[in-house]
């Protein structure tokens, strides 16, 4: 069994810590997400985008390549370097395309300053925080602006985090994930009561790149050796969880259990016209 080398990990930022991980397995379906979100926007080019929470970049990326303004925001620095450093070697850029460190619930653009904005999977992880980042993406979205949020469609809607509490429960101590998400009619009624209109949530699943099972300690440990539930354990339960998670990967490999796929929403809102 691999060993899962804690002491060599120092980033206190779980989001940070997982930079390479989140590259690896993680973007290649954010950046489907991204592409979907775009597609469904239909702005433009050179309308003026945010993205709230922007983590490595895939929907900035994305829209700076598609000639849309995009300023990607995140409270990570090491994730806006990242990010900079990615727009930086685009072959070129639209206009007052940025990346910045900011707070979504103390966003620094003026009013009406945006003709999109969007957020995947990051609203969900603000908790009591939700009602004050709507209202500020709602003032900073022009009238007839939308906005497009991504959660997990469950609490384990990630299948990064599902086999993390699948292999809880196979030896005995289901964990309790400590994530905020929102079920579908409460992102609808946080979108309404903060003053968005038609929203609509619609459901979305994608298939997972998922590592080989050899390697799944060593890939995913950035991703789960900070939450609180795996911190809680003994060094023995640790030890036998990482075991029942390489299992369960192998039983992925074999085709014993279905591929782990990823459960989302997708809700759409607009700002009102007058
Ligand atoms: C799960 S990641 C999602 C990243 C990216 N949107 C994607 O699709 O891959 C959540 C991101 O939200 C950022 N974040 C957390 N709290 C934030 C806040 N209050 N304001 C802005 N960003 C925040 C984290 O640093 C992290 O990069």
């Amino acid at each position: 069994m691999n060993s899962t080398p804690t002491a060599t990990l120092t980033a206190e930022d779980p989001f940070e810590l997982s930079l390479p991980a989140t590259t690896r397995w993680v973007e290649p379906v954010t950046r489907m997400i991204a592409d979907e979100l775009l597609d469904a926007s239909a702005l433009p080019p050179g309308a003026h985008v945010l993205d709230v929470g922007a983590g490595t970049g895939p929907l900035t990326i994305s829209a700076a390549l598609r000639g849309l303004r995009a300023n990607a925001i995140d409270t990570s620095p090491l994730l806006i370097n990242h990010i900079a450093g990615r727009l930086a070697g685009l072959p070129s850029l639209p206009e007052g395309t940025s990346a910045e460190v900011m707070d979504a619930m103390a966003l620094k653009y003026p009013d009406d300053s945006f003709d999109a904005a969007f957020s995947v999977f990051t609203v969900m992880f603000l908790g009591p925080g939700v009602p004050t980042a709507l209202s500020e993406l709602l003032r900073v979205l022009r009238p007839g602006a939308t906005l497009q949020v991504v959660h997990w469609a469950a609490v384990d809607g990630s299948p990064l985090i599902r086999i993390l509490s699948e292999a809880a429960s196979d030896i005995g101590a289901p964990i309790e994930m400590p994530f905020e998400y929102l079920r579908s009619e409460e992102l609808s009624a946080a979108l309404s009561t903060a003053g968005f209109v038609d929203v609509e949530v619609r459901p979305y699943t994608a298939d997972y790149p998922f590592p080989a099972a050899e390697d799944v300690l060593q890939e995913f440990q950035s991703f789960y050796v900070k939450l609180p539930p795996y911190r809680a354990l003994s060094p023995a339960r640790r030890a036998e969880l990482e075991e029942a998670m390489t299992r369960r990967a192998r039983a992925v490999e074999t085709g014993e259990r279905s591929r782990p796929i990823l459960r989302a929403q997708i809700a759409s809102a607009q700002v009102p016209t007058a």
